[in-house]
């Protein structure tokens, strides 16, 4: 079988409440997540000898068993007693550790791809319970689109897709140590009443949704790294018409009602030095979509 390449779409989240604690130290969420266009491209070709492989086009990120492609793989592998093996290749373009999801969007397509190359008998259920422990955010990329996120972020329920939305995603290259900021946001935790309205907004999304977005680490994050939040002002100074942070940073994106005004918004917002990626809302049958082959 000739190599197959997918895409791997990032994320951002519309929504990110912060409600409590866990007993296992995690945070409960509400969030409601969305899938963008900005993506990386994920080559497969299946190998007679069970060997796991990978490679990337960015020599800094590590290829080996930490990489949540390879422990996708494994994890599926190891689940259909399968004896072939396979030899991935990531051209990355998604940042690292910025708040877009790449590295579990890249472990949810691993686990949807390779189960069909090797003739996976999985469920929709048995590849939610291998997502699971790959991190909260991998069980949203298995089915994309908008979705509401509870629990630590990973039971997902989609939602009605959202009007397609012009986006700006600004990275002003700071690397947010997510359990850090976890850790300090406790004292400023969501009252649980408004954490149950907001998603409301979205069931189907009200033509105001874009006035009731919000990120609870913003705060937090804003106070530590004060940049992150002045980039946040420069998408609403250049014209946005709403802009929040994506997970816990430091990737910001902003909404434009249309395209000139976001040309001119990201002529504005790369004078900072800052990296910019023009892009836009994926829906959930445009997600499904891109994995037919
Ligand atoms: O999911 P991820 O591995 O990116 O999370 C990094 C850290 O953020 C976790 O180890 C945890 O400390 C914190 N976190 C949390 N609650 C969540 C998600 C992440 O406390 N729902």
């Amino acid at each position: 079988m000739p190599p197959i390449t997918i895409s791997s779409f990032a994320k951002i989240n519309w929504t990110l409440e912060v409600l409590g604690r866990l007993p296992n130290g995690y945070h409960e969420l509400h969030t409601v997540f969305q899938t963008v266009d900005l993506c990386d491209r994920l080559t497969f070709e299946i190998t007679t000898v069970p060997d796991i492989r990978l490679s990337c086009n960015w020599p800094e990120l590590a290829t080996d068993e930490s990489n949540l492609i390879v422990r996708a793989a494994r994890a599926l592998q190891q689940f259909g007693r399968i004896p072939q093996g396979v030899n991935i290749h990531v051209d990355k373009r998604i940042p690292t550790g910025a708040g877009l999801g790449g590295g579990s969007s890249n472990a949810a397509v691993t686990l949807l791809v390779l189960s069909q190359l090797w003739n996976v008998p999985a469920t929709s259920t048995d590849l939610q319970q291998l997502a699971e422990p790959l991190g909260a955010d991998v069980p949203f990329f298995l089915s994309g689109g908008t979705a509401l996120g509870t629990g630590r972020g990973d039971k997902i329920e989609p939602l009605p897709d959202v009007a397609p939305q012009l986006l700006l995603l600004v990275n002003p290259g700071i690397h947010v140590p997510t359990g850090e900021i976890f850790r300090k946001l406790s004292p400023q935790l969501t009252k649980p009443k408004t954490a149950r309205i907001l998603p409301a907004y979205f069931f189907p999304p009200k033509s105001d949704y874009l006035t009731h977005l919000c990120n609870d680490l913003e705060l937090t994050v804003f106070e530590t790294y004060p940049t992150i939040g002045l980039v946040r002002q420069k998408l609403l100074d250049s014209g946005a018409t709403a802009a929040r942070m994506s997970g816990s940073g430091a990737t910001v994106f902003g909404v434009f009602a249309d395209e000139a005004q976001r040309t001119q918004a990201i002529t504005l917002l790369a004078q900072s030095g800052w990296q910019v990626w023009p892009c836009k809302t994926v829906n959930q049958t445009e997600y499904k979509e891109s994995f037919k082959f």
